[in-house]
């Protein structure tokens, strides 16, 4: 079993030499963890003035408490090292019901990319999130069935077989209802020429949770080979109008 001294946030430190002292950074959590709680108020009180710090310093570059990535990231490897493992199942999941339902390769993608900021990034906006992630690697249809699957859940499509979920009545109450933008690009998206994609992805976004599921993610290498154009600089690294989202997941608590 792993020392719990040595776990963070659910990752084991990286071992260290017999009797060497563990010098731990500093971690100041970014203003969307911490907004709303009091931490965002006295977030700062180790480091003001910043001679409290002593020997320790604030975490910047590699952190010991999560993996440590290679010089060129390639997708899979934020699905292995940084995502959420449930979230992670959750995807390979959708993927699997999408690819056993007959949908073209292209639907498969966007059910397992379809939560990637709930994984990795942030949950509030997440399909708006996750489709900025991945517009510059996939064709624009999968962006906008992941962008648009975040308003699309909280819209019945009794032709296409989609029911309001029972988990978001379980999850949010009965009476909740989504705010005026999500409606405005649910009926956008409902008029536009790409809603079967992006419906196709609610209809395989079901929450059955499996933590031991015996799908894996090299069941997807092909497909994901196939239509998602990893740079050969590394997903963080390629100068691209995304690259410094992935990099805050290369290195989510650097303090700057
Ligand atoms: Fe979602
Ligand atoms: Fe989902």
């Amino acid at each position: 079993m792993a020392d719990p001294a040595a776990m963070k946030g659910g990752f084991a430190l990286a071992p260290l030499p017999d009797g060497e002292p563990r010098l731990e950074k500093i971690v100041v959590k970014s203003a969307l963890a911490t907004m709303g709680t009091p931490e965002h108020l006295t977030k700062y009180e180790e480091i003001v003035p910043p001679s409290k710090l002593g020997a320790r310093k604030l975490m910047m570059g590699d952190d010991p408490a999560l993996p440590k990535m290679s010089a060129a990231p390639t997708l899979f490897e934020f699905f292995e090292k940084r995502f959420q493992p449930l979230n992670v199942d959750h995807l390979l999941q959708s993927a699997t019901l999408a690819l056993k339902s007959g949908i073209g390769e292209k639907g498969v993608l966007a059910c397992l990319l379809h939560d990637i900021s709930v994984a990795g990034l942030l949950n509030g906006d997440h399909g708006y999130w996750g489709a900025q992630l991945i517009a510059p690697y996939v064709d624009e249809e999968v962006v906008f069935a992941v962008r648009y699957h975040q308003a699309l859940r909280f819209f019945p499509d009794p032709e296409a077989g989609y029911d309001y979920p029972q988990a978001y009545i379980d999850l949010f109450g009965a009476d909740y209802k989504p705010e005026p933008y999500i409606k405005a690009d649910y009926e956008f998206a409902r008029a536009h020429k790409w809603y079967g994609l992006a419906r196709m992805v609610t209809l395989n976004d079901l929450y059955s949770f499996q933590p031991d599921s015996q799908v894996k993610l090299e069941d997807f290498t092909d497909i994901v080979g196939r239509h998602f154009r990893q740079p050969v600089e590394g997903l963080g690294f390629d100068n691209s109008p995304v690259a410094h989202m992935w990099r805050s997941m290369i290195w989510p608590r650097n303090f700057l």
